[in-house]
């Protein structure tokens, strides 16, 4: 007789496609589902060194053809879009209509729901994102992330040359262990159902931090007397530019920078889906001394 107990807990799919995979946080959900024994595929622009069970598509997620192919045999896609414009989106919409895979889209907290017009740009791109996937009848599980700590690693070649980080200020906000994030993501891919309810998650981490903040945490785990300079945001462009940072990165993130506002919001989803508390920045910090020289 077949046992037709319900099984708790998640089961490896046959096929999770994981975009951004060579991202700080693709690079995490990769790892967690290969643990689970999977199949994973990965969508990336270059090719990435050999991943056990890892098999990889190379090519841009703007390009139809590459996503058809990406999306062969796939049960669940960990969709991210690092665009600016969600414009191109309509051509992977159609794809993920065709081929029928459960999506799970890393949006961001920093939409605000109360408007349908943000005044954040990046917050406008994920909110048309999740708008595209919810009008195509896709049933997207939407993460929606906080700030991640991976983000501070951009600080490194600064930390190398000094105790200063200068830049751009932005609204105090939960920044998110990015571990802790791809635990969501896995949990929620490797889950047993089609549709998980409740389908939006707001991951935050566990307390509300500056840039400041952040650089001072840095400072204990290196034991470094650091600190954090803004910069207005005229020099932080010219900075960014001269950085060689694409000029509509620079200005979204001016704009994201000058119009975002402050978040004191502080979520357990992160402990509904994987059933432990999210990772302090600190520890994040202790655990990452060696990627800041
Ligand atoms: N960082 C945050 O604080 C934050 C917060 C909320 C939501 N998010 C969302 O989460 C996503 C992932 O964050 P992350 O920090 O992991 O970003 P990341 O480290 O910059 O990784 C993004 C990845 O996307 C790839 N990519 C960029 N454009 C692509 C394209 N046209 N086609 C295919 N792949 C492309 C990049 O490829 P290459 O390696 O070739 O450059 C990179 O590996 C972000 O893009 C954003 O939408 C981020």
């Amino acid at each position: 007789m077949p046992d037709s107990t319900p099984k708790a807990g998640p089961r490896p799919p046959s096929s999770i496609l994981v975009t951004g995979a060579a991202g700080n946080l693709g690079r995490e959900v990769v790892t967690r589902l290969q643990a689970h024994g999977g199949h994973v595929r990965s969508l990336v622009r270059r090719p990435i060194g050999p991943r056990a069970g890892v098999e990889s598509v190379v090519g841009d997620l703007t390009d139809p053809a590459v996503v058809r192919e990406a999306l062969v045999g796939v049960d669940a896609v960990f969709l991210i879009w690092p665009l600016l414009d969600p414009a191109p989106a309509h051509d992977l919409v159609v794809e993920l209509t065709a081929a029928g895979p459960r999506v799970v889209y890393l949006s961001t907290t920093a939409i605000d729901d109360g408007t349908a017009r943000q005044s954040d740009p990046i917050a406008q791109v994920h909110m048309d994102m999740e708008g595209l996937l919810h009008e195509a009848g896709l049933h997207p599980v939407v993460l929606r992330s906080d700030t991640l700590a991976s983000n501070t690693r951009g600080w490194a070649p600064q930390l190398l040359a000094g105790d200063v980080v200068s830049g751009l200020d932005i609204a105090r906000t939960a920044v998110v262990d990015e571990r802790d994030v791809a635990d969501a993501a896995a949990t929620v891919l490797l889950a047993r159902h089609d549709r998980l309810d409740p389908a939006l998650h707001a991951l935050t981490g566990p307390e509300v931090l500056s840039r400041a903040d952040q650089v001072a945490h840095l400072g204990a785990a290196l034991g470094r007397p650091l600190r954090f300079q803004a910069l207005p945001a005229d020099l932080a462009r010219s900075k960014m530019l001269a950085d060689g940072r694409p000029e509509p990165l620079v200005d979204a993130l001016i704009a994201a920078s000058v119009r975002r506002p402050e978040s004191n919001r502080v979520t357990d989803h992160v402990e509904r889906l994987t059933g432990r508390p999210a990772g302090a920045f600190a520890k994040w910090a202790l655990d990452h001394v060696a990627d800041f020289g």
